[in-house]
């Protein structure tokens, strides 16, 4: 089954918000999850123009490198280390406004400036994140928190994952 955007057009916001939508009618008929993930990270991107989207999957005590869009990245990241597995173990948000300011930060790029990982909880455990990179300081703010957050609900109610 082949599948395309609709246009998407104005604002950060407005972008999201009718992404929303059919992120949700991407995954509606698919019971893959490594298919699933994929579609929404080429979706992120393409929507956002982000540099790098993807999502570390939990993987015993590592987060293991799962769908993404962008530049090749590590591919494992222990618990409590970087921004992913600071996230995962604080098990909430986290916005990095200039990634050489935090302590332990992970660089898959130099190119990489600012950065957002938002958990995925299902069943009060974190099972995944989704991380996004962008080249410009400071670049994600509280509509990237509150979007990419229905993103991660969305996530934690695909099959299989
Ligand atoms: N910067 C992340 C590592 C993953 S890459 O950005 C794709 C971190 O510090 O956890």
């Amino acid at each position: 089954m082949s599948h395309s955007l609709l246009p998407l057009s104005g604002t950060k916001n407005e972008i999201y918000r009718q992404l929303i939508p059919q992120l949700q009618e991407l995954v509606r008929d698919e019971v893959n999850y490594i298919a699933n993930l994929a579609n929404i990270t080429a979706a992120l991107k393409s929507a956002l123009g982000f540099f790098w989207v993807g999502f570390y999957l939990v993987d015993g005590p590592c987060l293991v490198l799962g769908p993404f869009q962008g530049e090749l990245a590590c591919t494992r990241i222990p618990f409590g280390k970087g921004v992913c597995g600071k996230a995962w173990q604080l098990g909430e948000t986290i916005v990095v406004d200039d990634v050489t300011k935090f302590e332990g930060h992970i660089a898959c790029s130099t190119k990489s400036l600012s950065e957002i990982v938002v958990p995925i909880i299902r069943n009060g455990k974190l099972i995944a994140v989704i991380d996004v990179d962008s080249e410009q300081i400071a670049a994600f703010d509280d509509i990237d928190r509150k979007y990419l957050t229905k993103v991660a609900a969305l996530v934690a109610r695909l099959p299989g994952l």
